[in-house]
Protein backbone atom coordinates (compact mmCIF):
# COMPACT_ATOMS: atom_id res chain seq x y z
CA UNK A 1 0.00 0.00 0.00
CA UNK A 2 1.13 3.61 -0.98
CA UNK A 3 0.44 6.39 1.52
CA UNK A 4 1.07 10.35 0.42
CA UNK A 5 0.43 12.32 3.25
CA UNK A 6 2.31 15.24 1.85
CA UNK A 7 -1.27 17.28 1.75
CA UNK A 8 -1.51 17.21 5.13
CA UNK A 9 1.91 18.60 6.04
CA UNK A 10 1.39 21.62 3.74
CA UNK A 11 2.13 25.09 4.90
CA UNK A 12 -1.41 26.00 4.12
CA UNK A 13 -3.36 23.33 5.54
CA UNK A 14 -5.74 23.65 7.86
CA UNK A 15 -5.71 22.05 10.27
CA UNK A 16 -2.59 20.58 9.22
CA UNK A 17 0.72 18.79 11.08
CA UNK A 18 4.39 20.66 10.19
CA UNK A 19 6.85 17.94 9.30
CA UNK A 20 8.82 18.66 12.43
CA UNK A 21 5.96 17.56 14.58
CA UNK A 22 5.70 14.23 12.59
CA UNK A 23 8.86 13.83 13.63
CA UNK A 24 8.75 14.72 17.22
CA UNK A 25 5.52 12.49 17.03
CA UNK A 26 7.46 9.40 15.81
CA UNK A 27 9.33 8.98 19.24
CA UNK A 28 5.53 7.81 20.64
CA UNK A 29 5.16 5.33 17.26
CA UNK A 30 8.11 4.02 17.77
CA UNK A 31 6.87 3.46 22.04
CA UNK A 32 3.39 2.47 20.69
CA UNK A 33 4.97 0.14 18.30
CA UNK A 34 6.79 -2.05 20.67
CA UNK A 35 3.71 -2.27 22.41
CA UNK A 36 2.07 -3.40 19.53
CA UNK A 37 4.44 -5.80 18.86
CA UNK A 38 4.59 -7.14 22.73
CA UNK A 39 0.69 -7.41 22.97
CA UNK A 40 0.98 -9.39 19.21
CA UNK A 41 3.70 -12.07 20.94
CA UNK A 42 1.50 -12.40 23.83
CA UNK A 43 -1.15 -12.86 21.78
CA UNK A 44 -3.43 -10.27 23.69
CA UNK A 45 -7.06 -9.34 23.15
CA UNK A 46 -7.13 -7.27 20.10
CA UNK A 47 -3.30 -7.40 19.23
CA UNK A 48 -3.84 -11.05 18.41
CA UNK A 49 -6.16 -9.89 14.99
CA UNK A 50 -2.84 -8.36 13.49
CA UNK A 51 -1.48 -12.21 13.99
CA UNK A 52 -4.34 -13.13 11.84
CA UNK A 53 -2.57 -13.30 8.30
CA UNK A 54 -0.57 -15.90 10.07
CA UNK A 55 -2.78 -17.37 12.70
CA UNK A 56 -5.99 -18.23 10.00
CA UNK A 57 -6.06 -21.59 8.26
CA UNK A 58 -6.86 -20.99 4.67
CA UNK A 59 -7.29 -24.71 3.93
CA UNK A 60 -10.23 -24.58 6.68
CA UNK A 61 -11.82 -22.29 5.47
CA UNK A 62 -11.71 -23.67 1.98
CA UNK A 63 -12.61 -27.24 3.50
CA UNK A 64 -15.83 -25.35 5.56
CA UNK A 65 -17.48 -24.03 2.22
CA UNK A 66 -16.80 -27.22 0.06
CA UNK A 67 -19.72 -28.86 0.29
CA UNK A 68 -21.67 -25.60 -0.40
CA UNK A 69 -19.48 -24.88 -3.40
CA UNK A 70 -22.38 -25.58 -5.76
CA UNK A 71 -24.59 -22.73 -4.42
CA UNK A 72 -25.93 -19.94 -5.99
CA UNK A 73 -26.45 -17.73 -3.63
CA UNK A 74 -24.98 -16.46 -0.19
CA UNK A 75 -27.27 -15.47 2.98
CA UNK A 76 -23.95 -13.90 5.22
CA UNK A 77 -26.34 -13.53 8.54
CA UNK A 78 -24.03 -11.08 10.90
CA UNK A 79 -24.04 -7.53 11.79
CA UNK A 80 -21.48 -5.14 12.93
CA UNK A 81 -17.80 -6.41 12.34
CA UNK A 82 -19.54 -10.45 11.60
CA UNK A 83 -20.62 -8.62 8.36
CA UNK A 84 -18.94 -5.89 7.07
CA UNK A 85 -15.24 -7.34 6.11
CA UNK A 86 -17.08 -10.14 4.55
CA UNK A 87 -19.31 -7.94 2.25
CA UNK A 88 -15.93 -5.59 1.69
CA UNK A 89 -14.23 -8.60 0.32
CA UNK A 90 -16.94 -9.86 -2.03
CA UNK A 91 -18.21 -6.18 -3.08
CA UNK A 92 -14.22 -5.61 -3.91
CA UNK A 93 -13.72 -8.18 -5.83
CA UNK A 94 -17.08 -9.53 -7.59
CA UNK A 95 -17.62 -12.94 -9.03
CA UNK A 96 -20.99 -14.94 -9.84
CA UNK A 97 -22.13 -15.27 -6.42
CA UNK A 98 -25.18 -13.43 -6.03
CA UNK A 99 -24.43 -12.61 -2.10
CA UNK A 100 -26.75 -10.55 0.73
CA UNK A 101 -25.51 -9.50 3.81
CA UNK A 102 -28.49 -9.42 6.45
CA UNK A 103 -27.32 -7.03 8.70
CA UNK A 104 -30.31 -4.82 10.00
CA UNK A 105 -33.82 -6.29 11.30
CA UNK A 106 -35.64 -3.85 9.01
CA UNK A 107 -38.63 -6.63 8.46
CA UNK A 108 -39.30 -4.88 4.92
CA UNK A 109 -36.61 -5.32 3.89
CA UNK A 110 -36.19 -9.03 5.16
CA UNK A 111 -39.51 -9.77 3.06
CA UNK A 112 -38.41 -8.17 0.40
CA UNK A 113 -34.97 -10.58 0.14
CA UNK A 114 -36.52 -13.56 1.23
CA UNK A 115 -39.34 -13.38 -1.48
CA UNK A 116 -36.90 -12.50 -3.97
CA UNK A 117 -33.83 -15.30 -3.70
CA UNK A 118 -34.42 -19.04 -3.96
CA UNK A 119 -33.79 -20.31 -1.04
CA UNK A 120 -33.21 -24.01 -2.52
CA UNK A 121 -30.30 -22.56 -3.70
CA UNK A 122 -28.58 -20.36 -0.91
CA UNK A 123 -26.17 -21.13 1.58
CA UNK A 124 -26.28 -19.55 4.78
CA UNK A 125 -23.25 -18.36 6.94
CA UNK A 126 -24.74 -17.44 10.30
CA UNK A 127 -21.75 -15.12 11.80
CA UNK A 128 -21.32 -14.17 15.62
CA UNK A 129 -18.76 -13.87 17.91
CA UNK A 130 -20.66 -13.91 20.93
CA UNK A 131 -22.82 -16.16 20.03
CA UNK A 132 -25.97 -13.87 21.51
CA UNK A 133 -26.47 -11.01 19.22
CA UNK A 134 -30.45 -10.59 18.94
CA UNK A 135 -30.40 -8.54 15.63
CA UNK A 136 -28.65 -11.96 14.20
CA UNK A 137 -30.22 -14.75 15.67
CA UNK A 138 -33.75 -12.86 15.01
CA UNK A 139 -32.73 -12.49 11.30
CA UNK A 140 -31.55 -16.33 11.31
CA UNK A 141 -35.02 -17.61 12.83
CA UNK A 142 -36.48 -16.03 10.31
CA UNK A 143 -34.30 -17.11 7.24
CA UNK A 144 -34.85 -21.03 8.95
CA UNK A 145 -38.76 -20.53 9.06
CA UNK A 146 -38.43 -19.21 5.51
CA UNK A 147 -36.55 -22.43 4.31
CA UNK A 148 -38.84 -24.19 6.25
CA UNK A 149 -41.84 -22.88 4.50
CA UNK A 150 -40.27 -23.38 1.11
CA UNK A 151 -39.62 -27.19 2.11
CA UNK A 152 -35.53 -26.57 1.87
CA UNK A 153 -33.41 -28.96 4.53
CA UNK A 154 -31.85 -25.48 6.27
CA UNK A 155 -29.62 -28.01 8.23
CA UNK A 156 -28.43 -28.98 5.28
CA UNK A 157 -27.53 -25.91 3.69
CA UNK A 158 -26.25 -23.85 6.91
CA UNK A 159 -23.16 -23.29 8.63
CA UNK A 160 -21.93 -21.00 11.30
CA UNK A 161 -19.46 -19.23 12.68
CA UNK A 162 -19.19 -18.44 16.56
CA UNK A 163 -17.10 -18.61 19.32
CA UNK A 164 -17.26 -21.30 21.78
CA UNK A 165 -20.27 -20.29 23.78
CA UNK A 166 -23.73 -18.83 23.39
CA UNK A 167 -26.69 -19.12 21.52
CA UNK A 168 -25.40 -19.88 17.88
CA UNK A 169 -22.84 -22.56 18.95
CA UNK A 170 -26.01 -24.71 21.14
CA UNK A 171 -27.81 -24.55 17.57
CA UNK A 172 -25.28 -25.42 15.66
CA UNK A 173 -24.21 -28.55 18.32
CA UNK A 174 -27.93 -29.48 18.92
CA UNK A 175 -28.35 -28.93 15.05
CA UNK A 176 -24.96 -30.85 13.93
CA UNK A 177 -24.45 -27.87 12.00
CA UNK A 178 -21.02 -27.16 10.16
CA UNK A 179 -19.30 -24.59 12.67
CA UNK A 180 -16.35 -22.65 12.19
CA UNK A 181 -14.18 -20.87 15.18
CA UNK A 182 -13.88 -17.26 15.43
CA UNK A 183 -11.20 -16.38 16.39
CA UNK A 184 -9.86 -15.61 19.90
CA UNK A 185 -8.69 -12.80 20.98
CA UNK A 186 -10.41 -10.74 18.04
CA UNK A 187 -12.85 -8.27 18.36
CA UNK A 188 -15.67 -8.55 15.56
CA UNK A 189 -14.21 -5.12 13.38
CA UNK A 190 -10.82 -6.43 13.18
CA UNK A 191 -11.68 -9.88 12.03
CA UNK A 192 -12.53 -9.81 8.49
CA UNK A 193 -9.26 -11.72 7.43
CA UNK A 194 -10.44 -14.92 9.53
CA UNK A 195 -13.01 -17.12 10.00
CA UNK A 196 -15.03 -14.29 10.26
CA UNK A 197 -14.91 -12.91 6.68
CA UNK A 198 -13.36 -15.02 4.50
CA UNK A 199 -15.72 -17.63 4.17
CA UNK A 200 -17.93 -15.41 1.33
CA UNK A 201 -14.98 -14.55 -0.04
CA UNK A 202 -13.73 -18.50 -0.78
CA UNK A 203 -17.49 -19.05 -1.34
CA UNK A 204 -17.29 -16.57 -4.28
CA UNK A 205 -14.57 -18.25 -5.76
CA UNK A 206 -11.76 -15.73 -4.27
CA UNK A 207 -8.48 -17.06 -3.09
CA UNK A 208 -7.75 -16.41 0.64
CA UNK A 209 -4.40 -17.57 0.78
CA UNK A 210 -3.52 -14.40 -1.75
CA UNK A 211 -5.93 -12.53 0.68
CA UNK A 212 -3.98 -13.70 3.75
CA UNK A 213 -0.78 -13.10 2.01
CA UNK A 214 -1.38 -9.60 1.19
CA UNK A 215 -2.08 -8.81 4.43
CA UNK A 216 1.04 -10.82 5.85
CA UNK A 217 3.38 -8.18 3.61
CA UNK A 218 1.33 -5.78 5.59
CA UNK A 219 2.22 -7.45 9.22
CA UNK A 220 5.87 -7.33 7.88
CA UNK A 221 5.72 -3.85 7.27
CA UNK A 222 4.75 -2.77 10.39
CA UNK A 223 7.99 -1.14 11.38
CA UNK A 224 8.62 1.40 14.86
CA UNK A 225 8.41 4.54 12.21
CA UNK A 226 5.80 6.08 10.35
CA UNK A 227 8.18 7.46 7.79
CA UNK A 228 8.52 3.67 7.18
CA UNK A 229 5.45 2.04 7.24
CA UNK A 230 2.64 2.94 5.33
CA UNK A 231 0.20 1.78 7.69
CA UNK A 232 1.66 4.06 10.82
CA UNK A 233 2.13 6.97 8.42
CA UNK A 234 -1.55 6.58 7.51
CA UNK A 235 -2.57 6.16 11.71
CA UNK A 236 -0.06 9.03 13.31
CA UNK A 237 -1.25 11.79 10.75
CA UNK A 238 -5.04 10.74 11.15
CA UNK A 239 -4.81 11.17 14.37
CA UNK A 240 -2.33 13.99 14.22
CA UNK A 241 -4.38 16.03 12.06
CA UNK A 242 -7.54 15.30 14.51
CA UNK A 243 -5.79 16.61 17.38
CA UNK A 244 -5.49 19.77 15.56
CA UNK A 245 -8.84 20.09 14.59
CA UNK A 246 -9.66 17.62 12.02
CA UNK A 247 -12.24 15.82 13.61
CA UNK A 248 -13.75 14.64 11.02
CA UNK A 249 -12.23 11.99 8.14
CA UNK A 250 -14.09 11.20 5.20
CA UNK A 251 -13.05 8.07 3.45
CA UNK A 252 -13.65 8.71 -0.15
CA UNK A 253 -12.59 5.48 -2.55
CA UNK A 254 -12.72 6.35 -6.10
CA UNK A 255 -13.97 2.86 -7.35
CA UNK A 256 -17.62 1.57 -7.03
CA UNK A 257 -16.69 -1.97 -5.74
CA UNK A 258 -14.43 -0.18 -2.28
CA UNK A 259 -17.74 1.78 -1.29
CA UNK A 260 -18.61 -1.06 1.29
CA UNK A 261 -14.67 -0.41 2.20
CA UNK A 262 -15.95 2.57 3.52
CA UNK A 263 -18.40 1.54 5.50
CA UNK A 264 -16.18 -0.93 6.92
CA UNK A 265 -13.43 1.89 7.53
CA UNK A 266 -16.27 3.63 9.22
CA UNK A 267 -17.10 1.16 11.70
CA UNK A 268 -13.19 0.10 12.46
CA UNK A 269 -12.15 3.91 13.24
CA UNK A 270 -15.37 4.74 14.56
CA UNK A 271 -16.06 1.70 17.03
CA UNK A 272 -12.50 1.53 18.20
CA UNK A 273 -11.19 5.00 18.66
CA UNK A 274 -14.43 6.83 20.19
CA UNK A 275 -13.68 6.57 24.05
CA UNK A 276 -13.38 8.90 26.40
CA UNK A 277 -13.83 12.10 24.40
CA UNK A 278 -12.21 11.19 22.11
CA UNK A 279 -11.87 10.05 18.21
CA UNK A 280 -12.19 10.87 14.66
CA UNK A 281 -15.65 10.55 13.40
CA UNK A 282 -15.72 8.92 10.12
CA UNK A 283 -17.99 9.99 6.92
CA UNK A 284 -18.22 8.21 4.01
CA UNK A 285 -18.09 9.14 0.48
CA UNK A 286 -17.90 7.97 -3.06
CA UNK A 287 -15.51 9.61 -6.17
CA UNK A 288 -16.40 10.92 -8.41
CA UNK A 289 -20.02 10.71 -7.56
CA UNK A 290 -19.65 12.57 -4.49
CA UNK A 291 -17.41 15.09 -6.19
CA UNK A 292 -21.24 16.70 -7.15
CA UNK A 293 -22.02 16.64 -3.15
CA UNK A 294 -20.16 16.37 -0.52
CA UNK A 295 -17.22 17.96 -1.89
CA UNK A 296 -18.56 21.37 -1.72
CA UNK A 297 -18.71 21.44 1.81
CA UNK A 298 -15.10 19.67 2.28
CA UNK A 299 -13.59 22.40 0.49
CA UNK A 300 -15.42 25.31 1.26
CA UNK A 301 -17.04 24.55 4.83
CA UNK A 302 -15.65 23.89 8.15
CA UNK A 303 -11.98 23.29 8.74
CA UNK A 304 -12.75 20.26 10.30
CA UNK A 305 -11.89 17.85 7.95
CA UNK A 306 -9.02 15.28 6.69
CA UNK A 307 -10.33 13.33 3.65
CA UNK A 308 -8.62 10.55 2.27
CA UNK A 309 -8.87 9.71 -1.06
CA UNK A 310 -8.75 5.66 -2.09
CA UNK A 311 -7.57 4.77 -5.64
CA UNK A 312 -6.14 1.40 -7.27
CA UNK A 313 -3.21 2.18 -9.88
CA UNK A 314 -4.40 -0.26 -11.97
CA UNK A 315 -7.71 -1.37 -13.54
CA UNK A 316 -10.31 -2.68 -16.34
CA UNK A 317 -10.40 0.42 -18.99
CA UNK A 318 -13.17 1.27 -21.16
CA UNK A 319 -13.08 3.78 -23.87
CA UNK A 320 -14.93 6.93 -24.43
CA UNK A 321 -16.16 6.79 -28.24
CA UNK A 322 -15.62 9.53 -30.57
CA UNK A 323 -18.57 12.36 -30.77
CA UNK A 324 -19.83 14.88 -33.12
CA UNK A 325 -21.05 16.95 -30.13
CA UNK A 326 -18.70 20.22 -29.84
CA UNK A 327 -17.00 20.48 -26.90
CA UNK A 328 -16.05 17.20 -26.13
CA UNK A 329 -12.86 17.15 -27.71
CA UNK A 330 -10.89 17.06 -24.42
CA UNK A 331 -12.85 13.59 -23.72
CA UNK A 332 -11.74 12.28 -27.45
CA UNK A 333 -9.48 8.97 -27.19
CA UNK A 334 -9.66 9.06 -23.71
CA UNK A 335 -11.34 6.24 -21.70
CA UNK A 336 -13.72 6.40 -18.25
CA UNK A 337 -10.18 5.60 -16.45
CA UNK A 338 -8.85 8.46 -17.84
CA UNK A 339 -11.95 10.59 -16.97
CA UNK A 340 -12.06 8.80 -12.88
CA UNK A 341 -8.25 9.39 -12.54
CA UNK A 342 -8.72 13.07 -13.46
CA UNK A 343 -10.80 13.45 -11.18
CA UNK A 344 -8.96 12.13 -8.35
CA UNK A 345 -6.36 13.87 -8.72
CA UNK A 346 -8.11 17.44 -9.11
CA UNK A 347 -10.34 16.55 -6.14
CA UNK A 348 -6.85 16.58 -4.24
CA UNK A 349 -5.67 19.57 -5.62
CA UNK A 350 -8.68 21.51 -5.52
CA UNK A 351 -8.26 20.34 -1.84
CA UNK A 352 -4.54 21.42 -1.72
CA UNK A 353 -5.30 24.77 -3.72
CA UNK A 354 -8.11 25.15 -0.68
CA UNK A 355 -5.72 23.84 2.30
CA UNK A 356 -8.29 21.30 3.35
CA UNK A 357 -5.81 18.02 4.59
CA UNK A 358 -5.58 15.15 2.81
CA UNK A 359 -4.17 11.53 1.96
CA UNK A 360 -3.66 9.78 -0.74
CA UNK A 361 -3.77 5.72 -0.04
CA UNK A 362 -3.24 3.48 -3.34
CA UNK A 363 -3.19 0.13 -4.17
CA UNK A 364 -1.79 -2.13 -7.33
CA UNK A 365 -5.18 -3.11 -8.23
CA UNK A 366 -7.90 -4.19 -7.11
CA UNK A 367 -7.13 -7.43 -6.13
CA UNK A 368 -7.24 -10.34 -3.14
CA UNK A 369 -3.67 -9.74 -2.45
CA UNK A 370 -4.22 -5.91 -2.55
CA UNK A 371 -7.30 -6.12 -0.89
CA UNK A 372 -5.70 -8.23 2.13
CA UNK A 373 -3.00 -5.72 2.67
CA UNK A 374 -5.26 -2.73 2.37
CA UNK A 375 -7.77 -3.93 5.02
CA UNK A 376 -4.58 -5.11 7.28
CA UNK A 377 -2.80 -1.77 6.97
CA UNK A 378 -5.92 0.35 7.98
CA UNK A 379 -6.41 -2.21 11.09
CA UNK A 380 -2.48 -1.41 11.87
CA UNK A 381 -2.88 2.40 11.48
CA UNK A 382 -6.49 1.97 13.86
CA UNK A 383 -4.43 0.17 16.48
CA UNK A 384 -1.44 2.85 16.51
CA UNK A 385 -3.82 5.57 16.17
CA UNK A 386 -5.72 3.93 19.45
CA UNK A 387 -2.16 3.78 21.20
CA UNK A 388 -1.37 7.94 20.57
CA UNK A 389 -5.04 8.47 21.66
CA UNK A 390 -4.46 5.81 25.02
CA UNK A 391 -7.69 4.59 24.30
CA UNK A 392 -8.96 1.19 24.78
CA UNK A 393 -9.02 0.61 21.63
CA UNK A 394 -10.32 -3.15 21.14
CA UNK A 395 -13.49 -2.54 23.50
CA UNK A 396 -16.93 -1.25 22.82
CA UNK A 397 -18.62 -0.58 26.28
CA UNK A 398 -21.32 2.20 24.30
CA UNK A 399 -22.15 -0.49 21.54
CA UNK A 400 -22.28 -3.21 24.49
CA UNK A 401 -24.71 -0.67 26.15
CA UNK A 402 -27.19 -0.46 23.46
CA UNK A 403 -27.24 -4.05 22.93
CA UNK A 404 -28.07 -4.85 26.89
CA UNK A 405 -30.69 -2.59 26.56
CA UNK A 406 -32.28 -3.32 23.63
CA UNK A 407 -32.52 -7.07 25.36
CA UNK A 408 -33.90 -5.76 28.41
CA UNK A 409 -36.65 -3.51 26.87
CA UNK A 410 -37.99 -6.56 25.07
CA UNK A 411 -37.71 -8.85 28.08
CA UNK A 412 -39.33 -6.31 29.82
CA UNK A 413 -36.33 -6.83 32.74
CA UNK A 414 -34.90 -3.48 32.16
CA UNK A 415 -36.77 -0.02 31.25
CA UNK A 416 -34.84 3.14 29.58
CA UNK A 417 -34.17 6.44 31.52
CA UNK A 418 -36.40 9.48 31.32
CA UNK A 419 -36.15 11.21 27.83
CA UNK A 420 -37.31 14.87 27.96
CA UNK A 421 -40.10 15.14 25.12
CA UNK A 422 -40.76 18.54 23.05
CA UNK A 423 -42.96 17.53 20.54
CA UNK A 424 -44.35 19.33 17.54
CA UNK A 425 -46.94 17.86 15.58
O1 LIG B 1 -16.72 -5.02 16.40
C1 LIG B 1 -17.52 -5.48 17.18
O2 LIG B 1 -17.16 -6.04 18.23
C2 LIG B 1 -19.01 -5.43 16.91
O3 LIG B 1 -19.31 -4.67 15.81
C3 LIG B 1 -19.54 -6.85 16.68
O4 LIG B 1 -18.92 -7.40 15.56
C4 LIG B 1 -21.07 -6.83 16.49
O5 LIG B 1 -21.69 -6.22 17.59
C5 LIG B 1 -21.60 -8.26 16.33
O6 LIG B 1 -21.23 -9.04 17.43
P1 LIG B 1 -21.28 -10.61 17.37
O7 LIG B 1 -20.30 -11.08 16.36
O8 LIG B 1 -20.93 -11.04 18.76
O9 LIG B 1 -22.67 -10.98 16.99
Amino acid sequence: MHVDVGNALAVEASPGVPEDALERLDDRVRDAHEHIVAGMTREEFGYAALNLPKTADPAAIERAVEPFADSEVLLNVGIGGSALGAATLVDALGGDLDAHFLDNVDPEHVTALLEDIDLSQTVVHVVSRSGTTAETLANFLVVRDAMEQAGVDWTERTFVTTGPEGNLRDLADEHDLPALDAPEGVPGRFSALSTVGLPAAALAGHDVEAILAGAREGRAALTGSLFDCPAYAYGATAYALDVRGAGINAMMPYAESLETFAEWFAQLWAESLGKDGLGQTPARALGATDQHSQLQLYRAGPRDKLVTLVRAREREDRGIPDTELEGLDYLAGGSLGDLLDAEFEATEASLAESGVPSVRVEIPRIDERSLGRLLYDFEAACVLAGELYGVETFTQPAVEWGKDAARGLLSGERGLPEKTELVVE
